[in-house]
């Protein structure tokens, strides 16, 4: 039989006792897929692979699960496949049963209780399968009033149970074109982390490389005032009990940057393998980048 994939607990919870934080990136396709699975690999590292419920429509449940685990065992490392915000607890069950090792159930807009108990509804299905469970408090795109609130987190990670908590402290989703981004509640995320016995994970977290975004527009690209987090910030909310980052944005930012390169440097190029493999290759510099700023290189380890 195939080996499964790892629970996200295990490499979450190491990586909280150690201080640093897991990479959690979003696939999309086989070769960001690839891409991600390799660097871990090739750097040592925890290895951790999700997919929002929009690449499951696009790519498929069985499509995602069957490409990771091949991957995987091509290169004979230990993978976490997780679902990013799952908005129900029907795509959660579907996602488990598909053999997904960790969850992200995300009824984060929903009133309070409603999102407390959907969350431990999932939190009782996944803990018999030896799945792990991350959900969210606050919200994360909206305003300052939305950001999560240290008491009412303790008692939703007691009452629920989850294995991780996605926290809202003035991350967001994308590359924002903010006039001077709001500035990260690290005080908050300071309290949250003293009161609250769990691993914390921090979204939106992409950094939005400068450099890349003018190599997009020297290659036909027209981006201005893209606005990531600081990589100081991500040093710092490390420290303060962050272990687990999410990370899509600067994925896709460096693919796409990748692709417009090639087919600019090579007008006549029309093989599809050739401008993706290029573009595989910009993601893979990347994800080197974040293995090093998140502390993992090394720290791979076997189940
Ligand atoms: O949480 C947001 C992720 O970046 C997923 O984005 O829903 O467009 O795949 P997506
Ligand atoms: P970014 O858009 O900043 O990469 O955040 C991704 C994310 O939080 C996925 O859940
Ligand atoms: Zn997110």
């Amino acid at each position: 039989m195939e080996k499964p994939f790892i629970a996200g607990k295990r490499l979450v919870n190491a990586a909280f006792k150690q201080r640093f934080a897991i990479g959690a990136f979003n696939t999309v396709n086989l070769e960001v897929n690839q891409a991600i699975i390799e660097t871990a690999k090739e750097e040592n590292a925890p290895c951790w692979v999700q997919t929002s419920e929009k690449t499951i429509s696009y790519a498929k449940i069985p499509n995602l699960v069957s490409m990771t685990r091949i991957i995987a065992n091509e290169n004979k490392i230990p993978v976490v496949l997780h679902l990013d915000h799952g908005h129900s607890v029907t795509q959660a069950k579907v996602c488990i049963d598909a053999g997904y090792s960790s969850v992200m159930i995300d009824t984060s807009l929903e009133e309070y209780e409603t999102n407390l108990k959907l969350t431990r509804q999932v939190v009782t299905y996944a803990r018999s399968r030896g799945v792990s469970v991350e959900a969210e408090l606050g919200v994360l795109s909206r305003q300052s009033d939305m950001y999560t609130d240290p008491d009412q987190a303790v008692e939703f990670v007691e009452k629920t149970g989850i294995d991780y908590l996605a926290v809202a402290v003035g991350t967001k989703h994308g590359a924002f074109k903010l006039k001077g981004r709001e500035k990260i509640d690290l005080k908050r995320l300071k309290t949250i982390h003293e009161k609250v016995p769990v691993p914390l994970v921090l979204h939106g977290a992409s950094s939005v490389n400068p450099k890349t975004v003018k190599t997009a527009n020297k290659y036909g690209a027209a981006l201005t005032g893209l606005k990531g987090i600081p990589e100081e910030t991500i040093r710092k909310a490390i420290k303060l009990g962050i272990a687990k980052i999410n990370i899509d944005t600067d994925l896709r930012l460096a693919f796409t940057t990748g692709l417009r390169q090639f087919l600019a440097e090579n007008p006549n190029e029309f093989g599809t393998r050739e401008a993706l493999l290029f573009a595989k290759e910009k993601v893979k510099e990347e994800l080197r980048h974040k293995i090093k700023l998140f502390g993992m290189k090394n720290k791979a380890h076997n189940p």
